[in-house]
């Protein structure tokens, strides 16, 4: 269920000033300060709010706050701007009224930002969509831009508006928004020029030249020093609070947003740069022949560098700076200006190119902010106006004058608007109204604004009239037609009562707005008014090659001369105003009346005294009484009967029929005198405040008895739930207790069972196995009889065979058995296959031992062979070789052992491959069997000659080693024998036929490595052919060789290692040549 809240729940003071009681200014201050004092800077009167400027930012504008207060009624919740913005919505698209918020208050009040709240909110809650949003974020962002420009900081507000604003949001048929126009009232461009202490000049300049980046700033001829500008006040440069960098990425963000393109932001910053660099042109005097001085400009580099920046010719402005061209009728006159006309000129072109500057800018947002289509729509007008200004020390001129005419313009309005709308509320709900007395500040907009003796016209004649006029002049006129004025003091009045004030000096008029009085100096009326930009100057902006410039100066346009004067300020500004009260006229207006709490921008501080000024000349006092001179309080019959029906028992808890009649018998039953209320067509009206709280108080003991009834009750249904849940849960408990206990007594008895169970089986299971075993014993015995008997039988039956043959069979059998035995453990320890391994397995039994041996030699035998088999012919006839020579040597010479390993190679010359002996080779016929390097033993001295030794099938031959040539080849037949020592030499003598052809030389007495190799070959061959006898082979230490006639014996002596290792040979005597052949160690 929705929760119905009311502005009078939670009340801090009282929410709504009509309700206060008693109603006294100090209640109503005492109200607003406390309200205050607990960040409560809403109060309503009516419909009216009045907004503290809290001067810290407060929790109470979040997203969830604009929901909060999102389609509710305006009474419904604590009072909030946000109320106001969504009365104001919801009447214009669920009413199709047109609405108008006016913001008033004075400087630094809160003006703006209440706009601005007011314009978010309205964008929070109204449709949504990709347009819808474009818009709203385009009318948003055009804040930011026209705050540099138009707002300033000033000794009353950092952020102060120096124009007027008045925007329009426009509205579908749905309330989405279509778009908006501004219009901008007179912007205080004096400051351009000049500002007052403490105070800065637009914020653009600072943030331009704080945020723009250097390519930027030197693209516009500028520095990033303020001091270097002459129109930026140095004294309050830097604001508290203020980022001016960071402010001008804002305004270039928003800039882009709302729809300006690069070019155009591009020629606005040269427009503010040239207005920097204008500043900076000063003049010097220069005397004339005739006598009077001449302007010129002094160091004519800013001027050059502004005329760079706008596209102008120097030269024509630097003229216009030194001359004014007067035209009338026809007729050009041209007057030189001295330095301070120069100045003048400055001045005011610097203030027009930034006015006119600012009024494009305000016509460029309006082109991308307006509705894009023509269809009829809603509008919602937000008006900030520049609040009521004074400056205390009378330095208030005609800037002020205008502002404060504006302000007492709103506050004529809104006495009228209150005053009527409250009358016609009674018109409309039948109700009788009484007239109230108030003050109407109509005569003092008269004052000012009266076509024939207003000060506006007064001024405007006397700025149109021939002859010298001047500010004094002005003041003189003023006091002749203003003298019995009221409202209108002055020194020099014809008045004798302000004679001696002097407080009002006398170059003064002092004027008692509504808000006060205020005294203006009339020094500068003339020429504000006036707004002079001499002709030369506007032409030659218009001759500027800037598109923007030439926008801007239209009337420079020599060929539009217009001689008639242009309007006045004072007079353009009552025309817009005009234009702008006729506007609000038709526009339902809703009020936010802003109040500073204290002069120094802080928060926490309320000063009595300020406030009180301003609640009394806002009227707010009157305000309250006229709404409470007829009835103080209203609400429709709805909500009045949903709030109060439980003050009556009929009403209570429901009413079936129409709320009006609801509300009528609660009224009725309450006793509330007749002439307390009336009844309205839709809402009903209470006269005094009393009557209310008496309601509110009778409802809050109404809530409390309520309240206490609805506890006892819920305290009632709270025990009884909580007792059945009990009994419920106890129920639950108690069944399951007794399902645990029988499943244990269950558990318990079954195990018992079980027990007695396995002890009855266990006893029936081995009385059962006892008669099992008795039977099977009984079983056994009976077999074994039966076996025994049968036993003897047999055995006596057989016995007569068995005692013959049994012995013989036992025998075989058993000699079998071990004979099979044997083999087996044979086969399983056999030796290895190797033919010299001597291993053989021990026999087992004695008897088996010819067996034994014969198997060893068997298995020999076989293994041997298997050995064999796996030899090649030439391997074999290897082995034949050695075996041969083993046979001639083993045990007979000394040097056979270390024969056996070396394998005979037989060619150890390569002779067939070798080409040294391809010659050689020719000469034998035969295969080489052998080719060796012999020494051939010289008998003379015993050395030894080294000789090639061939052997081949038929002969041998010797041939000398290194040509190759055949010495001697004998046919082997001619051999007969061969002698060797028993030692380890290499001597071998090789003994010739008796009487044969070859052996007319003698014996060949030999020494060869290969000794053993050569003799076992030559032996093979005289073995293997048939035509030849064996050769001998004589192996011993001493034998005969026949040298040619002679006989030498050749003597083997054993020599001891340390005559040196190598077998040496001696001729000793004629007949006998010693070998000495060293014993191996
Ligand atoms: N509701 C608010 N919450 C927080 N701060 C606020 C609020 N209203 C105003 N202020 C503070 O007060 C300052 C002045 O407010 P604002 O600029 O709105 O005054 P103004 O009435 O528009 O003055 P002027 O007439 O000089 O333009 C703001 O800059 C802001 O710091
Ligand atoms: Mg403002």
């Amino acid at each position: 269920m929705e929760v119905k809240t009311s502005l009078l729940d939670n009340m801090i003071g009282v929410g709504d000033m009509v309700l206060l009681e008693p109603l006294s200014e100090d209640s109503f201050l005492d109200n607003l300060k406390k309200r205050f004092d607990h960040s409560e800077i809403y109060t309503y009167i009516g419909s009216v709010v009045i907004s503290m400027n809290p001067y810290r930012s407060l929790p109470i504008y979040t997203p969830e706050k604009v929901e909060e207060y999102r389609n509710r009624n305006f009474y419904e919740l604590s009072p909030h701007i946000y109320a106001l913005a969504d009365e104001a919505y919801r009447s214009l698209r669920d009413q199709d009224k047109d609405q108008c918020i006016l913001i008033t208050g004075e400087s630094g009040a809160g003006k703006t930002e209440a706009s601005k709240l007011v314009m978010s909110y309205v964008a929070a809650v109204c449709g949504k969509g990709h347009e819808v949003n474009k818009v709203k974020e385009q009318l948003l962002q055009s804040n930011p831009v026209l705050e540099a420009f138009g707002n300033a900081k000033t000794v009353r507000n950092d952020n102060s508006s120096r124009f007027g604003k008045y925007m329009d949001i426009e509205f579908d048929f749905k309330g989405d928004p279509l778009g908006g126009v501004i219009s901008n009232y007179l912007l205080e461009k004096s400051r351009v020029v000049k500002q007052p202490r403490g105070e800065r000049n637009f914020h653009v300049f600072y943030q331009l030249l704080s945020g723009a980046s250097d390519d930027t700033l030197r693209k516009l001829k500028l520095d990033r020093d303020f001091s270097k500008y002459n129109y930026l006040s140095l004294d309050s440069a830097a604001v508290n609070g203020l980022d001016d960098a960071a402010n001008f990425r804002t305004v270039r963000n928003a800039m882009q947003i709302v729809g300006f393109m690069e070019d155009e932001v591009q020629s606005v910053l040269e427009l503010v740069a040239a207005v920097l660099k204008l500043g900076n042109i000063e003049f010097k005097p220069e005397s004339r022949c005739n006598g009077t001085d001449e302007s010129r400009v002094k160091d004519k580099n800013d001027l050059k560098e502004m005329c760079e920046l706008l596209g102008i010719e120097q030269s024509v402005l630097e003229r216009a700076f030194s001359y004014r061209t007067v035209e009338a009728k026809m007729e050009k006159v041209s007057t030189t200006l001295n330095v301070a006309q120069a100045y003048y000129a400055r001045d005011a072109l610097a203030k027009n190119l930034y006015s006119r500057l600012f009024s494009w800018l305000v016509t460029r947002i309006n082109e991308s902010i307006q509705a894009q289509t023509k269809a009829r729509h809603k509008v919602m007008g937000v008006l900030d106006i520049y609040g009521f200004e004074i400056f205390e020390n009378g330095d208030n001129s005609f800037e002020q004058f205008i502002i404060n005419y504006c302000n007492e313009k709103l506050q004529q309005i809104f006495i009228e608007l209150t005053l009527r709308e409250e009358q016609e509320e009674y018109v409309r709900e039948g109700i009788e109204w009484t007239n109230i007395e108030y003050f109407n500040n109509a005569i003092i907009c008269d004052l000012i604004e009266n076509n024939q003796n207003g000060i506006l016209a007064m001024l405007d004649e006397e700025c149109l009239r021939p002859g010298t006029v001047t500010d004094e002049t002005f003041l003189d006129k003023l006091n002749t037609i203003c003298a019995d004025h009221q409202h209108f003091e002055s020194r020099l009045n014809k008045n004798s009562k302000f004679l001696n004030d002097h407080s009002l000096p006398h170059n003064c008029f002092r004027i008692q707005h509504y808000a006060g009085k205020v005294l203006y100096r009339v020094e500068g009326f003339v020429d504000k008014n006036n707004d002079l930009l001499y002709r030369d100057l506007s032409q030659a902006m218009y001759k500027a090659n800037h598109s923007l410039i030439k926008q801007l100066f239209p009337e420079g346009n020599p060929a539009k001369v217009n001689l008639k004067r242009p309007p006045t300020a004072g007079f353009q500004f009552r025309a817009s105003v005009g234009t702008l009260m006729r506007n609000l006229q038709t526009k339902n207006p809703n009020y936010i009346r802003c109040i500073k709490p204290n002069d120094k921008k802080a928060s926490h501080i309320f000063t009595d005294s300020l406030v009180c000024h301003q609640v009394r000349y806002l009227g707010l006092m009157e305000n309250v009484r006229v709404r409470r001179a007829g009835y103080a309080f209203r609400q429709p019959y709805e909500p009045c009967l949903e709030r109060y029906k439980m003050l009556c028992k009929r009403t209570w808890p429901h009413w079936k029929g129409p709320a009006r009649e609801g509300v009528e018998v609660l009224m009725a039953d309450l006793q509330i005198p007749a002439e307390e209320i009336a009844y309205g067509r839709s809402k009903i009206f209470i006269r005094n405040p009393r009557t209310l709280f008496f309601l509110e108080e009778k409802r809050k003991q109404c809530l409390q008895d309520l309240a206490t009834l609805i506890q006892k009750i819920y305290r009632g249904w709270k025990c009884r739930t909580h007792f059945l849940l009990m009994k419920k849960s106890q129920i639950v408990v108690a069944a399951w207790y007794r399902r645990y206990a029988q499943q244990k007594k269950y558990r318990n008895i079954k195990s018992a069972t079980t027990v007695v169970q396995s002890y009855t089986r266990g006893w029936q299971a081995r009385k059962l196995l006892r008669e099992l075993k008795y039977q099977k014993r009984c079983e056994e015995a009976v077999t074994t009889i039966a076996a025994f008997w049968h036993g003897t039988q047999v055995r006596r039956e057989y016995r007569k065979f068995f005692r013959a043959n049994a012995g013989k069979k036992i025998y075989d059998f058993t000699i079998q058995r071990i004979i099979q035995k044997y083999f087996l453990g044979l086969k399983s320890n056999m030796p290895s296959m190797s033919p010299i391994d001597k291993k053989w397995p021990a026999r087992p039994y004695g008897f088996l031992d010819g067996v034994h041996t014969e198997l060893r030699k068997i298995f020999h035998h076989w293994r041997c062979k298997k050995y064999r088999d796996q030899f090649t012919e030439e391997k074999k006839a290897v082995y034949e070789e050695k075996l041969e020579a083993s046979e001639i040597f083993k045990g007979k010479k000394a040097l056979y052992p270390s024969s056996v390993s070396q394998p005979f190679k037989g060619d150890y010359l390569e002779i067939s491959k070798n080409p040294k002996y391809q010659k050689l080779n020719s000469a034998v016929d035969e295969k080489v069997l052998l080719a060796d390097v012999v020494n051939k033993i010289n008998r003379a001295n015993g050395k030894g000659t080294p000789r090639i030794f061939l052997l081949t099938k038929k002969n041998f031959v010797l041939a000398d080693q290194k040509t190759g040539q055949v010495k001697a080849s004998i046919p082997l037949p001619d051999v007969t024998s061969v002698s060797v020592s028993t030692q380890k030499d290499g001597f071998f003598a090789l003994k010739l036929k008796e009487g044969s052809a070859s052996a007319v030389k003698g014996d060949f007495l030999l020494s060869s490595e290969h000794l053993i190799e050569i003799i076992t070959k030559l032996h093979r061959i005289g073995a293997t052919a048939a035509d030849r006898e064996k050769l001998k082979v004589d192996i011993s230490d001493e034998f005969l060789v026949q040298f040619k006639q002679d006989k030498v014996c050749v003597k083997f002596i054993q020599s001891s290692p340390k005559n040196g290792n190598s077998v040496s040979c001696k001729r000793k005597n004629n007949r006998l040549l010693e070998v000495s052949v060293p014993t191996s160690p």
